[in-house]
């Protein structure tokens, strides 16, 4: 390193360019972090270390049933399941929960805050009874897609921006990447199921429902039964299978 810099400092003595050069070198930086909140904990009203929680009876078993399945010196290996079932119960993974799972596992609490910042399915804010997570990755947006429209819809429907709940704690809407059902594109979670081959018109109707308590069927909102080729859509594997040796040499 100290041979470059030398170099380059002799090169500056004896040519103008290379003076140039050294003279208007930069010092470059990232720009600045805007997703902060996705790391950073500040204590809330509703979210603090005072805030006790204690798994429930019924959960306290599944935990000693999630213990099993982990050798007594790796029960830090129960960090993930025990979080998600926190935060079923509790509605989000707050700090406490996050302390509770580390009293348990054994670990000190910043191993597990670092499992539940790392991972996107643990919500480390209160979300609203119907959580929606819209995937806009590119086999969604592509083409007939169109998960922007399908975000746009949601946003105006319900009022508010990814990011953000409704008023009324009914709905919190989030951008995902690729929710890896893309031969259903475009898809949306909601809680634990996904609503696929979404329109503007189905994503309207499906919020409707919700909102006035009807249900709604999980799965491709377009008739399809699974991913099936689309109605009228024949492109691919519509002919009569190859038989056995197919492309295979006569002489072999
Ligand atoms: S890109 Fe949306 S599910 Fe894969």
């Amino acid at each position: 390193m100290n041979t470059v810099r030398s170099f380059v400092r002799l090169a500056a003595k004896t040519s103008p360019l290379a003076r140039q050069t050294v003279t208007r070198r930069t010092i470059h930086s990232s720009p600045a972090v805007l997703s902060d909140a996705l790391f950073v904990h500040r204590d809330t009203p509703k979210n603090n270390a005072k805030i006790p929680f204690e798994f429930s009876p019924e959960n306290k078993k599944k935990v000693e049933e999630i213990f099993k399945k982990y050798p007594p010196q790796y029960k830090k290996g129960a960090i993930m399941p025990l979080l998600d079932l926190g935060q079923r119960q509790h509605g989000f993974t707050s700090l406490s929960v996050m302390n509770e799972v580390a009293r348990l596992t054994e670990v000190p609490p910043m191993r597990v805050y670092e499992v539940a910042t790392f991972y996107t399915m643990y919500n480390r804010e209160p979300v609203g009874k119907y959580f929606l997570q819209v995937c806009t990755t590119t086999p969604c947006q592509l083409g007939g897609c169109g998960s922007t429209k399908i975000l746009n819809t949601l946003t105006e429907e319900l009022n508010i921006k990814p990011g953000q709940t409704t008023k009324d704690g009914l709905f919190t809407l989030v951008e995902v990447e690729c929710a890896g059902a893309c031969v259903n594109a475009p898809v949306m979670a909601i809680n634990d199921d996904y609503y696929e081959d979404l329109t503007p018109e189905t994503t309207k109707k499906l919020v409707e429902n919700l909102q006035s308590g009807k249900p709604v069927t999980p799965g491709p909102q377009s008739g399809r039964h699974t991913c099936e080729f689309a109605p009228g859509v024949y492109t691919t594997l519509n002919e009569e299978p190859y038989g056995p040796g197919f492309g295979v040499r006569s002489d072999l």
